[in-house]
């Protein structure tokens, strides 16, 4: 048992006041808008409260659960990169926040995890119906916020991508135990799973704040590309990071059968005996499948090359600042390009 999932014991509470406890790099990377953020996230939890004793417990210690902040990150910065942050940004930052919290909730029921953001996952300190019906409740209220704001534009552009993150999940499941998946697809359920939140996120912080349409864009596939290479980094995390680093379960994808780049990578070029023991061993699904994989995986560079993959999305992402003028907000999302991939090193 790991120090996580011994502290993933269902009596933890988090800290008074959230559990947002950013890494001082993340504090840097964050600089031109920590104040912004602090804003969002005040908003966050204000908006996450019920009359309802228990709804009020449940909402929020799904709220307080800290995390990296990506998502409201990535909007503030675009913002602060291309014109004034306003008052809508901030709450878009928190709407964002809420849609990221309810995916994860979510998918925390779908991969059976224990822990999250390093506390117990929603799933393990109430159950399963719990965190669909939090999931819920985020999603709905998320909705609701942004439409307090009165931009059909901005209203539009959060639910169309929710959409897509939800069918991205969808298909995710569709193909579980699909070993035959090409990295093709595997790369395109990335970029809807995880590369169109964080699109969505970069397009509004630029909209909202007067970009022209060209820079939108820009800004827009600046955080597709930084989403799967992410998305990248998280999986390789999966397979072998450390869950006392990490903060929450892993090898979950492995125990759930999702194919993840390195294995496809490892299946894709292997000869035909070792491609028959991975398959054999994937199947499986026990306990030593990771251990039992990583000779496979070193001996067909299939980690490395999962590697170069996420770095060369996060160079695609970082070639589209290219015209940006100079500012302190510029420099953080070139720098987060380097940070998304670093993770899983
Ligand atoms: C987790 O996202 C889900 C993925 C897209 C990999 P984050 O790693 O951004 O989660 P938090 O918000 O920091 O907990
Ligand atoms: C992330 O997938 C879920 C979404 C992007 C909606 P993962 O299953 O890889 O996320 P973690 O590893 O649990 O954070
Ligand atoms: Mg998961
Ligand atoms: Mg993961």
């Amino acid at each position: 048992m790991t120090t996580v999932q011994r502290q993933a014991d269902s009596q933890r509470q988090p800290p008074a006041g959230g559990n947002r406890v950013l890494s001082p790099g993340l504090a840097r990377l964050y600089a031109p808008i920590l104040h912004d953020l602090d804003e969002s996230d005040a908003i966050f939890r204000r908006e996450m409260r019920s009359k309802y004793p228990y709804v009020d417990e449940l909402v929020r210690y799904g709220c307080l659960l800290g995390g990296k902040r990506l998502r409201p990150a990535l909007l503030l910065l675009s913002a602060r990169a291309t014109g004034p942050v306003t008052h809508q940004h901030l709450v878009l930052a928190a709407v964002v926040e809420m849609i990221h919290t309810a995916t994860l909730v979510h998918d925390d029921v779908l991969d059976e995890a224990d822990v999250r953001r390093h506390l117990a996952t929603v799933n393990a300190r109430w159950d399963d119906e719990a965190s669909i019906l939090l999931g819920d409740f985020l999603f709905s209220h998320a909705f609701y916020l942004a439409s307090t704001l009165g931009s059909t534009a901005a209203c539009r552009i959060i639910g169309r991508s929710t959409n897509i993150v939800c069918e991205g999940e969808i298909r995710q499941k569709g193909s579980r135990g699909d070993y035959e998946i090409s990295e093709e697809d595997y790369l395109a359920i990335l970029e809807a799973k995880t590369g169109e939140l964080c699109a969505c996120c970069c397009d509004l912080g630029g909209r909202l704040a007067g970009a022209t349409r060209s820079t939108v864009q820009q800004l827009a596939t600046f955080g597709r590309q930084l989403g799967i290479a992410f998305q990248i980094a998280d999986d390789l995390l999966d397979l072998d990071g450390d869950e006392d680093t990490v903060g929450k379960s892993l090898g979950t994808d492995l125990n759930k059968q999702k194919p993840t780049l390195p294995i496809i990578r490892a299946l894709a070029v292997a000869d035909s005996v070792d491609r028959q023991e991975i398959l054999d061993i994937a199947q499986q699904a026990t306990p030593e499948h990771a251990s039992r994989l990583r000779p496979y995986l070193s001996k067909y560079d299939a980690v490395s090359y999962a590697r170069q993959k996420a770095r060369c999305y996060a160079n695609r992402a970082r070639l589209q600042l290219d015209g940006f003028a100079n500012s302190p907000a510029a420099e953080s999302l070139r720098l987060l390009t380097e940070f998304v991939v670093q993770r899983a090193h």
